[in-house]
């Protein structure tokens, strides 16, 4: 039985910041973040957009009744989570109307936790194949103002549905991971930033896509000349490329080369405007890739290297499926990306200031000009009050 991506959807708030313009603000090189870091734009959340609405908006996009009807499992990769208790997933699983009989629940392993959704997915498929899973990977990316991994900030979610004889891509059932215990990047839980080693953190990401590729070569055979592409996660765009290099360089023939580092450009393509979007950006280096390379074929395989600081690492491999192309939503995300409104670096840095309150006022926030069909209202007693513009559904009041 085939398993794997069935639909996948994305969305990023309505707001960027021109990575120029933060350079120059910061009295940067430009070049140092477009070229040396590899960004151009970075998305950014006002309010009222959490990591619950940037799922729930990804996911509303793509499921129909169909869909509704098969998910019995919703799993919510995110290190941006909104309680340590209850589950982003079921604030999600309401939004989108989802049926009750159903399992929902968060996972955490930094930027791994989609992944882990993903493996945690094939398993329950294999067990109950007229299941589909929603896997959800949604994050803000927070480094602070000021700090060197301000320009790997950024905001977005990937949903993808997960299911027996997908449309778009099958998994392999072979998949090699690698776990270790290191201080590379953390975010303890009294604070509202990721702590970062960068140095630190490339070297092992770098370290991690080394080991996991010799060990995924020892298990199945295959080569380079076997893939048409490999995705990355990237908390930056320049990040993947750092780590496929040296394996190319060594392994690589001049044509696998040429193949596997143009796509690995397009493969950067949504990255380079949303930023860091930890969870989901794996998800959506492969967006950019199955959207934007008109010369993929059916029956390709594709590279999958997921990466969690702390860490975890996991390489892992799909197969396009026929007519996956018509499976996308080429439009519908090239017009997400090209309505967004810049905010100078003023305007910004004051909406990354801007907190909920923690003392159970109430608030009641303006969504005027946030376009999202779902978005935070307000707090009220302690909690988060969410609307779904379609149903006119909100929680709780
Ligand atoms: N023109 C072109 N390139 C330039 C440049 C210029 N004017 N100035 C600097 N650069 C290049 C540097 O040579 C360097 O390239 P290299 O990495 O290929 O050597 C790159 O820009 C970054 O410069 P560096 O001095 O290393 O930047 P930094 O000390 O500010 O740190 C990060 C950059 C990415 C390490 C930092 O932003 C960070 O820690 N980000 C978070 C990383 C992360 O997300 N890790 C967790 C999960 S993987």
């Amino acid at each position: 039985m085939k398993i794997g991506i069935d639909k996948i959807g994305f969305y990023t708030p309505h707001l960027y910041v021109d990575m120029k313009k933060l350079a120059v603000a910061r009295e940067i090189e430009p070049e140092k973040f477009t070229i040396g870091i590899g960004q151009e734009k970075m998305a950014l959340a006002p309010l009222t957009q959490d990591a619950v609405t940037l799922a729930a908006n990804a996911a509303l996009n793509i499921l129909d009744e169909k869909d509704k009807e098969k998910i019995d499992l919703v799993i919510f990769g995110t290190e941006s989570g909104i309680d340590h208790s209850k589950a982003a997933a079921i604030y999600v699983h309401h939004l989108l109307g989802l049926r009750s009989e159903a399992r929902a629940f968060e996972i955490k392993q930094a930027c791994y936790g989609a992944t882990a959704g993903i493996q945690m997915a094939k398993g329950h498929i294999a067990l109950n194949p007229e299941s589909k899973v929603l896997v959800l990977g949604s994050d803000i990316s927070r480094y602070g103002l000021n700090t060197s991994g301000e320009a790997t900030q950024g905001a977005g979610a990937v949903a993808l549905v997960i299911s027996a004889e997908p449309s778009i891509l099958a998994f392999e059932e072979q998949s090699a991971y690698v776990t270790a215990d290191i201080m590379d990047f953390w975010r303890p839980i009294y604070s509202e930033a990721a702590f970062v080693d960068g140095k630190f953190s490339n070297e092992q990401y770098i370290q991690f896509f080394a080991t996991a590729w010799a060990q995924y070569k020892a298990k199945t055979n295959l080569a380079l000349k076997d893939f048409e592409a490999i995705c990355f996660h990237l908390p930056y765009t320049k990040m993947g490329l750092k780590a496929l290099k040296p394996v190319l360089l060594e392994e690589g023939s001049a044509a696998d080369q040429e193949r596997l580092l143009a796509n690995y450009q397009v493969s950067t393509g949504y990255n380079r405007v949303v930023g860091n979007i930890y969870t989901g950006s794996l998800y959506l280096s492969l967006l950019s890739l199955l959207e934007q390379q008109e010369d993929l074929a059916d029956g390709e395989r594709i590279g999958l290297f997921s990466y969690g600081s702390g860490a975890v690492g996991e390489f892992f491999t799909g197969i396009l499926q026929p007519g996956f192309r018509s499976h996308l939503n080429v439009v519908q995300h090239m017009d997400l990306l090209s309505s967004r409104a810049e905010v100078s670096v003023a305007e910004y840095e004051a909406i990354f200031q801007q907190t909920l309150p923690i003392d159970g006022t109430t608030v009641e926030l303006d969504n005027t000009n946030d376009p999202a069909e779902i978005y935070l209202a307000g707090m009220t007693n302690n909690m988060r009050q969410y609307i779904n513009k379609q149903t006119e559904d909100s929680i709780y009041s």
